[in-house]
C-alpha cells in the first residue's frame, strides 16, 4: 500500500536533523554488536537512582490516594491537570515574586508539542497571505525545531557571533543584535536556555533586549526552559528566569525524569494560553494526567526543585569537568579547537575551526573507532546562508559514563590530529 501524500503529509513523514542521524546510529550500534562502542550521542537522560525513587515514592502516594480513579478512568480540561496549574502558580510566585494565575499556565504533552502549537498558530501565513517567520535569534540551536512548522520556510535562523578565547580553547556565542530583525512579519521568536546543542546560556540582558525588540509588534517570545532552573536546574553557570508580557516561559519535565510522561508546560499572558490552549483541546484534546498527577506532588513538596538542583545538576556538571579536563589534555595545543563554554545543558559542544573535512566525514571516521557523537550540522534549523562553522562542529553527550567520556576524547583527540596532519600532507 502506498497512499497518495498531501504536501504537509510528505513533509511530516521526514526525518528531520537529529532525528536522522539517530537512525543511522542505532543502525551502526545494532550492525555493530559485540564491537566496543562509546556512544556520546544521545539525548536522552540517564536514570538517576534518586530520581527514579522520587517518581517511584510520588506514584506510591497517587495510587493510595483516592485521587487516583480521578487522575487516570476520567477525561479532563484541556488546560491540564488542576493541582500541578495550582503547584507550578504557587511555586513560582513564591520563588520568582509573580503573580500567577491559573490561566497562565498550560501543560502540554511535552513541550515539542508546545513548539508546535507555537509555531503554527504565530508562524506561518495569516489570513491576507501574509508570511509570518519563525525567528531562531541564535543558530545553532535544537534541532527539534526545524520540523515544527507546516510552512517551512518560515523559519529564519540568525548566524551569532563568535567570543574566542584562542588561548584556552575555549569559545561562546552571542546574538549578533547588528543582524537580528524582528519586525512586524515576524510571528513568533523560539530559543533554548541553556541551549541544546551548545550549552550556552544566553545573558539576562540579551534575553530582555531580544523581548523588547519583539514587544513593539506584539510578537510572542518562546524561552525554551527544559533545561533552565528550577527544574531541571541544568544551569552550570548564574541565570535568573526571565518574565514579561510577550515572554512564553516554556518548560519540560523530560530532564527531571519523566520524559516518558510526556509533560511540557508553557506559562504567559493568558492572551497567548488561549491560542495554544485551543490549539491542543484540536489535536488531542488534553495531556495524559497521570505524570501530571505525580509531577503536582514532587513540586508541592518540594522535593523536584531539591533533587533537580542538589542531584541532577552536580551530576552533568561533573561529567562536563571530565569531559574538559580530557580534552585539554588529550588535545594537541597547536590545533584551532575550541569548546564551547560549559554554561548548562547535557551536552559538550566542540569546534574544530578550518577542520580539513566536513563535520559528516569525522563523524563516520569517529564511528570507526568506536567513538559516536553527532555531527554539528544538524542543529542549524532555518538558517538559509552557507557558514563553513556549521560543518566544523560536534555534539558530545554527557550521557557517558565518566570511562566511556575519557576514551571516547582521547579518541576524538588522536583522529582529529590525524585529519588536520593528512591534510598538510596532501596540501
Ligand atoms: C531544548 C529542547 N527543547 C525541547 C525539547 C523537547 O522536550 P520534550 O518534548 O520532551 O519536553 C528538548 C528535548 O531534548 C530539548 O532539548
Amino acid at each position: 500500500m502506498n497512499p497518495a501524500l498531501t504536501q504537509i503529509g510528505a513533509q511530516m513523514s521526514n526525518l528531520t536533523g537529529v532525528r536522522a542521524i539517530m537512525k543511522d546510529i542505532i543502525e551502526t550500534l545494532q550492525a555493530g554488536v559485540g564491537q566496543e562502542f562509546m556512544n556520546l550521542s544521545a539525548g536522552n537522560p540517564l536514570i538517576l537512582p534518586e530520581v527514579e525513587q522520587l517518581w517511584r515514592h510520588c506514584t506510591a502516594e497517587l495510587l493510595a490516594s483516592s485521587e487516583y480513579g480521578e487522575v487516570v478512568c476520567r477525561y479532563g480540561s484541556s488546560q491540564g491537570y488542576a493541582p500541578l496549574i495550582e503547584a507550578l502558580a504557587n511555586d513560582f510566585n513564591k520563588r520568582y515574586g509573580l503573580n500567577l494565575k491559573s490561566s497562565n499556565i498550560l501543560i502540554t504533552p511535552g513541550s515539542q508539542s508546545l513548539y508546535f502549537y507555537a509555531a503554527n498558530a504565530f508562524g506561518g501565513f495569516t489570513n491576507n497571505g501574509e508570511l509570518k517567520e519563525i525567528v531562531l535569534p541564535l543558530s545553532p540551536d535544537y534541532t527539534g525545531y526545524g520540523g515544527v512548522c507546516l510552512v517551512p520556510q518560515a523559519l529564519k535562523a540568525y548566524k551569532p557571533t563568535l567570543d574566542i578565547d584562542a588561548a584556552a580553547h575555549r569559545f561562546k556565542y552571542r546574538p549578533d543584535f547588528s543582524q537580528l530583525s524582528i519586525t512586524e512579519s515576524t510571528g513568533c521568536v523560539i530559543f533554548s536556555r541553556p541551549c541544546n546543542p551548545t550549552g550556552n546560556v544566553l545573558s539576562d540582558d540579551e534575553v530582555r533586549k531580544i523581548a523588547a525588540l519583539a514587544t513593539p509588534y506584539n510578537v510572542p517570545v518562546l524561552i525554551d526552559s527544559a533545561y533552565a532552573p528550577p527544574f531541571p536546574a541544568l544551569n552550570f553557570t548564574e541565570m535568573t528566569p526571565v518574565f514579561g508580557e510577550n515572554i512564553l516561559h516554556c518548560m519540560s519535565l523530560s530532564k527531571v525524569g519523566l520524559p516518558g510522561e510526556r509533560i511540557g508546560v508553557a506559562i504567559g499572558d493568558e492572551s497567548m494560553i488561549q491560542v495554544l490552549e485551543c490549539f491542543q483541546t484540536n489535536l488531542c484534546i488534553h495531556p495524559s494526567r497521570y505524570g501530571q498527577a505525580i509531577a503536582a506532588i514532587a513540586i508541592n513538596s518540594g522535593a523536584l526543585a531539591h533533587i533537580a538542583a542538589e542531584v541532577i545538576r552536580p551530576f552533568y556538571q561533573q561529567k562536563f569537568a571530565v569531559l574538559e579536563n580530557t580534552l585539554d589534555a588529550a588535545m594537541p595545543k597547536d590545533l584551532p579547537w575550541f569548546l564551547h563554554r560549559g554554561e548548562g545543558a547535557i551536552f559538550a559542544w566542540l569546534w574544530l575551526q578550518d577542520l580539513p573535512i566536513t563535520d559528516w566525514e569525522l563523524y563516520q571516521k569517529l564511528k570507526q573507532v568506536g567513538v559516536i557523537v553527532v555531527p554539528g550540522s544538524t542543529f542549524f534549523p532555518g538558517l538559509r546562508e552557507e557558514w563553513h562553522h556549521k560543518h566544523q562542529c560536534l555534539r558530545i553527550s554527557l550521557t557517558g559514563t565518566d570511562e566511556e567520556i575519557v576514551k571516547g576524547m582521547k579518541r576524538l583527540a588522536q583522529v582529529t590530529e590525524q585529519v588536520y596532519q593528512q591534510a598538510i600532507v596532501t596540501a
